[in-house]
């Protein structure tokens, strides 16, 4: 029994991850809220013979029924890139879009998990933390920035070098945040040992790190990355849904480090010292954030110690562009 709420449910991400929700056979409620085109794309959704009853919301008037009463609310709506732009160039338009999303949650669902896939995620989950803790309602352990495409593109890649690697089983974790050198991705703390040479980690890592520019390039002005991002956010999806229902579940996902001050400890002394959010492997439960899942300790190689330090001077300004935009409006 779970109501789940998709915001930006009519664009390039928001259809096939709607899809994907409705395929999920733990949804009940399936809330799908645009400013265009939604009442087709919910039409379209419902004939899909699930259990879930998918309802439509169109437009700022239509906001607060689409975010009442939902457990689970995933935000893909704003532009996405297109060739030559970095996330960080979308901030202008999405972070007002976010803000005011955000809003209307912490308003009707304050206790609502919140899951941010529109970029930039480093900024935009800091403004919703802003938002939510003007209304009043902020629990840090219930705001998730989705970084599982990262995850998902370490385990695919790695095969593109490993044919022998089932990337379906392969887990990587991916630290730090979502854009360019701030995705750090932890390979030698893959599930499987990967036994690369310098030069195939330091590829690889450019690769994780920059893979959306792949897609970006290839799409030539359409946009980003769609549908391996809709199935990373219906992973991610699935994992937090699994977790309200009583089973643990650990997922990379950016956070704010004080829903376990304790676990972030460890992170922070890897070179994230004073920073306020990072992406860290997260044991989900019942209430979201269950715990930092500590990485093996020694594990980490020099080279990953100096790409954390080089995300953690990116995050910083890319966080409080996020804040400032809350406080000084
Ligand atoms: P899109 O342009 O195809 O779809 C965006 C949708 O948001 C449109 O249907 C639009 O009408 C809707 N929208 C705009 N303003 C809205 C508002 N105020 N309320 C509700 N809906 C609104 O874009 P696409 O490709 O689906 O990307 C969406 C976002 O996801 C972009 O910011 C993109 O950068 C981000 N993204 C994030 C990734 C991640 O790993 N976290 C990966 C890929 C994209």
């Amino acid at each position: 029994m779970v109501s789940v709420a998709v915001l930006g449910a009519a664009g390039g991400i928001g259809q096939p991850l709607s899809l994907l929700m409705k395929l999920n056979t733990k949804v009940t409620k399936l809330n799908l809220y645009d400013i265009v085109n939604v009442p087709g794309v919910a039409a379209d959704i419902s004939h899909v013979a699930t259990n879930a009853e998918v309802k439509s919301y169109l437009g700022p008037k239509e906001l607060a029924d689409a975010v009442s009463n939902i457990d689970l609310a995933i935000i893909p709506a704003g532009v996405p890139r297109k060739p030559g732009m970095t996330r960080d160039d979308l901030f202008k338009i999405n972070a007002g879009i976010v803000k005011s999303l955000v809003e209307a949650i912490a308003e009707n669902s304050p206790r609502a998990i919140i899951a941010i896939i529109s970029n930039p995620v480093n900024s935009t989950v800091p403004i919703a933390a802003e938002v939510l803790k003007n209304a009043g309602v902020y629990d840090p352990k219930r705001l998730f920035g989705v970084t599982t495409l990262d995850v998902v593109r370490a385990s695919r890649f790695v095969r593109d070098i490993r044919s022998d690697i089932d990337s379906t089983t392969l887990r990587v974790p991916v630290v730090g945040g979502h854009s360019g050198n701030t995705i750090v991705p932890l390979l030698s703390m893959a599930s499987t040992s990967l036994d690369l040479n310098d030069k195939a980690v330091e590829d690889l890592t450019n690769r994780i790190q920059f893979g959306g520019d792949e897609v970006v390039k290839a799409k030539d002005g359409a946009g980003s990355a769609t549908l391996s991002m809709a199935y990373a956010g219906a992973r991610f999806a699935d994992s937090v849904i699994r977790a309200l229902s009583g089973e643990s579940v650990v997922e990379p996902t950016f956070i704010d480090l004080t829903a376990d001050a304790e676990g972030a400890k460890q992170i922070r002394e890897l070179g994230a010292a004073d920073l306020a959010f990072f992406a860290v492997p997260v044991e989900l439960g019942k209430n979201g954030v269950e715990r930092i899942v500590p990485l093996p300790a020694g594990g980490i190689t020099e080279f990953e110690r100096e790409a954390i330090k080089v995300a953690a001077g990116a995050l910083a300004t890319n966080i409080a562009t996020g804040v400032n935009f809350v406080k000084s409006a």
